[in-house]
């Protein structure tokens, strides 16, 4: 792996004279926590370099959006977290770029970082905000950087395919805690432990879905009145951070009691317990302390139109933008409740190799994707991909997430939604793991019918 790793610097050191050499650079990113850690990471690393940039968000990098930035003339674009799936678009433009991604690639170019060019899988090894990293550190001594291309790769969910982070993820969080500004340990895995109180956290927990505690609050209030720990008054508001060890303990395996009982399969019982990171530097019971509320956080902005805001939080601000973020962060938790609701009213529509929803207008394109990966734990079939679709301004957006399992027998969801989308004039790409593209209305019964075929193909390879 360390030979690896030479190779990866030393292509980043490459890049970073390519970037030493400008006046100014054009930075384009992508509107989620991967991207937007990714965008934190390369502006200090800049603004440190007293390298003169300016920063663009966009949804997705298509065609329209690579005219618009070869529209502009820039000297040079580095794109993080996107552009690996554009290649042979932004050479036909002659786009003078510097790629720092972990999707897919797509067609050849000189200045690319990318963990898949390597023998890294970019789905769980690295994330875009990791690419970045490794790229601020050829530009100068950015150590300190890790806590946000940590949090970029749990905003990507990179550390749910063992447990915890591996490759060269788990490099860089060696070198944060060395640093200083990470730790990691082993913990619930429910969402909130900084921030909510604890029966909230078995009140929302999603993944694995707790069968009579989610979504009722008084039974969760009863369960852990039940373990003598919370006694209702103020007491009931104490957070997983508030409560000492042995109540944490004793919470967890009377959960694992609860879970066996309720007859969940031991591989969803595991997901109770996992690596947990902490960002060492932030103030214990805000977001920012826990990579996973941290990531949730920017994703209440970027997707919803506020990148600007996001950036701010991941440059440092504690104020106003921070304040800003909190206001988003409760709106977005509101549509991802509302969403998983919408699906388990409507149901799924079942093919042969793949299961389905159209959201309509009901979804957000933007966060489709989200709530597509936690229905699951909800609702359908878990032995097969699902695929949703929602309104898009520029067409139909569709989201598409698998599981190991399906990897493993060959399904590769990045492959399956870029050919087929191709094939009805639409564009799509991501990871084997999780995939979105954009397709014309009138297609999409098309489309689904040749996705169902694609991916019996892959699964019978
Ligand atoms: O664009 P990008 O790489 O940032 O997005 C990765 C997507 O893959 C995220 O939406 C993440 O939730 C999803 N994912 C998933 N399951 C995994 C790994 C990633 O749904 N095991
Ligand atoms: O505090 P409040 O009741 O508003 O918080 C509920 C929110 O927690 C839900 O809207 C949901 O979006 C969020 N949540 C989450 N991740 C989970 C479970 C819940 O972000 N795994
Ligand atoms: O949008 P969604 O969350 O479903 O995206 C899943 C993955 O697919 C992300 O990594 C995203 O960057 C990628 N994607 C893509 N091309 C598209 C849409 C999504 O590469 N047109
Ligand atoms: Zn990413």
């Amino acid at each position: 792996m360390l030979e690896r790793i030479q190779e990866i610097r030393s292509k980043a050191m490459e890049c970073s004279s390519i970037i030493k050499d400008q006046g100014s650079v054009y930075v384009v990113s992508h509107i989620d926590a991967d991207g937007l850690t990714s965008a934190g990471i390369i502006c200090k690393a800049l603004e440190r370099a007293g390298i003169e940039h300016s920063i663009h968000f966009v949804k997705q990098l298509d065609e329209v959006e690579i005219e618009s930035i070869a529209n502009l003339n820039p000297e040079l674009v580095i794109f993080t977290d996107l552009g690996s799936g554009m290649i042979n678009s932004l050479n036909a433009h002659g786009i003078n770029a510097v790629i720092a991604d972990h999707h897919q690639p797509r067609g050849e170019m000189e200045h690319h970082l990318n963990p898949h060019l390597y023998g890294f899988n970019g789905s769980y090894e690295l994330s875009g905000s990791g690419m970045t990293y490794i790229l601020a550190n050829a530009l100068g001594d950015n150590k300190d950087l890790a806590d946000l291309a940590i949090v970029g790769a749990v905003g990507d969910l990179q550390h749910l395919k063992k447990g915890h982070l591996t490759g060269l993820n788990r490099y860089i969080l060696e070198e944060g805690a060395q640093a200083g500004v990470l730790s990691f340990e082993k913990d619930i895995m429910l969402f909130g432990k900084q921030t909510r109180p604890v029966f909230k956290l078995l009140q929302y927990a999603s993944d694995p879905y707790l069968p009579g505690l989610t979504g009722n609050e008084d039974a969760c209030i009863g369960f852990l009145h039940d373990l003598g720990i919370q006694f209702g008054g103020d007491e009931r508001w104490r957070r997983w951070i508030d409560i000492g060890q042995m109540d944490k303990q004793k919470i967890v395996s009377a959960l694992v009691q609860y879970c066996l009982r309720a007859g969940l399969p031991p591989y969803k019982i595991e997901r109770l317990i996992g690596e947990v990171y902490l960002l060492t530097n932030e103030k214990e019971g805000t977001e920012m302390r826990d990579a996973s509320e941290y990531s949730t956080l920017l994703n209440a902005t970027a997707r919803y139109g506020h990148a600007d805001i996001g950036l701010a939080v991941c440059m440092g601000d504690r104020g106003e933008a921070y304040e800003s973020a909190k206001k988003l962060l409760s709106e977005h938790r509101q549509n991802l409740v509302n969403g998983l609701m919408f699906v388990k009213e409507q149901g799924v529509t079942q093919l042969d190799n793949l299961q389905y929803f159209d959201a309509g207008s009901s979804i957000l394109e933007t966060i489709v994707g989200i709530i597509a990966g936690m229905s699951t734990s909800v609702i359908g079939n878990r032995n097969l991909p699902i695929i949703a679709f929602a309104d898009a301004k520029d067409g139909v957006k569709v989201s598409a997430r698998g599981t190991q399992d399906l990897i493993r027998k060959g399904l590769n969801l990045s492959e399956a939604m870029s050919m087929t989308a191709a094939e009805v004039n639409g564009a799509g790409g991501g990871h084997d793991i999780a995939a979105g593209a954009t397709i014309p209305e009138s297609a999409k019964e098309e489309f689904i019918k040749k996705l169902d075929a694609v991916i019996g193909k892959q699964l019978k390879r």
